[in-house]
């Protein structure tokens, strides 16, 4: 297997980045493919923590190149606090590439953000404030600035300056917070010189190392119900995590990929607005809420949680092409007396198994579960799927067959080691 995109199936934080990191280590390139630093990865090794929102997660291995694909925004405040952060650390980030095509993120990207979101009123999105969606509309638009932009520095600076002024008009215009042109040119100048060392030419080093036998994991973002083609539309991100986004993300091709890896909690966690047919408003969502510690890793918000949906799993399975599922965070239901799975939605008094094609839709069905007891023990670090308890097997059996593909790991808790992989 040569080339593998970790791809998330539900509402992200599914526990990417602790799967890509398990993987990494037979891997020489682990490159991220779109999203920005809306991303917040937690990799837990021994007693270390680190929570990455730009860097990819394959950064604590020598072996690996990591690489910031074409399709990610790139916000270098983020980057250079977090490159100075890892080496403090002692985690080298040397080997680091910045894709020259990637889009950068500017301070009025974040203005126009909160801009937007304040006028939304009770339909907000709930979005990160990352500045994430604008800087995709302004690569869309064709006046983004792109990062191999930052090698020419007197170019860069006229653009910076032109695009400054243009944004400040237009942040003002919306009643966002305006900011200083020449304060924001100089800063990035200073940070286009600090870049420089790290632009590549990504895509034809992706492939270079693919001709040469070397292994590529694709690192995914967010998740495919937060997909801006796929996802809870209006209530996503900007970009398409999704397994196709990996390739135009990085510049491999459709068919040089060889493996895609879902991701899936055990349960269903949401952060931000959007219909959610399994959420838990009661004492048993708040449950996962605490032993879950469901909190977002980049804003702080807690997270909406509800019993895992096979529906959500099998739409992941078809859109992204899923060879395989890794489902995370077993044994945060150690302790839970049933387990519930919900294995079809009822609309219209019909039992349905393809996910609606509208959040109007999405918003009427209602979950149908099957229950299993709780297994009333723990599963904390177990590695072996014969140890883990029949009920929790019976769970993992249920995702394989409402899928149809075989779940090859399962999560026994944060860190590095604590997974069956079978
Ligand atoms: P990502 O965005 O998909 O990479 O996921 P996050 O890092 O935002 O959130 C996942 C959280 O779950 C992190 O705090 C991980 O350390 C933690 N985690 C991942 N896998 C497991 C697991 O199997 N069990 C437990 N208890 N925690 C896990
Ligand atoms: P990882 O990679 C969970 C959500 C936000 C909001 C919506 C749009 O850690 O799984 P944006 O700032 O992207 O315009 O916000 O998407 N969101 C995430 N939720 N995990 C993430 O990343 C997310 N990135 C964005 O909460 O609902
Ligand atoms: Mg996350």
């Amino acid at each position: 297997m040569a080339i593998t995109v970790v791809v998330g199936t539900q509402w992200g934080d599914e526990g990417k980045a602790k799967v890509i990191d398990l993987l990494a280590a037979s891997h020489q390139i682990v490159a991220r493919y779109q999203g920005g630093h809306n991303a917040g990865h937690t990799v837990v090794i021994g007693d270390q923590k680190y929570a990455l929102q730009l860097t990819p997660s394959g950064v604590f291995y020598d072996t690996v190149t990591p690489v910031i694909g074409n399709g990610v925004v790139v916000d270098l405040p983020t980057l250079f606090k977090e490159i100075d952060s890892l080496e403090s650390r002692g985690i080298s980030t040397k080997r680091l590439k910045v894709s020259s095509l990637a889009h950068l993120i500017f301070p009025w990207h974040q203005a126009i953000d909160a801009a937007l979101e304040a006028g939304r009123g009770d339909s907000k999105i709930g979005t990160t404030l990352k500045g994430i969606g604008p800087a995709y509309v302004d690569k869309v638009k064709r006046s983004g600035i792109r990062v191999g932009e930052v090698l020419n520095a007197q170019t860069f600076e006229a653009k910076v300056r032109e695009r400054a002024i243009a944004a400040r008009r237009e942040v003002s215009d919306i009643g966002g917070d305006t900011f200083d042109v020449e304060q924001v040119v100089s800063e990035f100048v200073a940070y286009a010189a600090r870049l420089a060392p790290y632009v590549a030419d990504t895509v034809n080093l992706l492939h270079d190392a693919r001709e040469r036998g070397e292994n590529i994991l694709l690192e995914g973002a967010q998740a495919t119900f937060l997909d801006v083609d796929h996802g809870t539309y209006p209530f996503v991100t900007s970009s398409n995590p999704t397994s196709g986004g990996a390739a135009v993300g990085s510049g491999l091709g459709p068919r040089h990929i060889d493996r895609v890896v879902g991701i899936a909690k055990a349960y269903t966690t949401r952060v931000g607005m959007g219909p959610f047919p399994s959420e838990l408003t009661d004492a048993l969502g708040e449950a996962l809420v605490e032993i879950g510690r469901e909190f977002g890793t980049v804003t702080g918000r807690r997270r909406r949680c509800g019993w895992l949906d096979t529906v959500m799993l099998r739409h992941a399975m078809r859109l992204n092409s899923l060879t395989e599922f890794a489902m995370t965070k077993l044994d945060v239901l150690d302790t839970f007396d049933e387990v519930k799975v919900c294995v079809g939605y009822r609309i219209n008094g019909e039992v349905v198994k393809n996910y609606p094609d509208t959040v109007e839709r999405l918003a009427q069905v209602e979950p149908v579960y099957e229950t299993l007891p709780g297994w009333k023990c723990s599963t904390e670090g177990i590695t072996s799927f014969d140890a883990l308890p029949a009920s929790a097997q019976a769970l993992v059996a249920i995702v394989e067959r409402e899928t149809g593909i075989p779940v090859t790991m399962v999560g026994t808790g944060p860190s590095r080691d604590a997974m069956v992989v079978r």
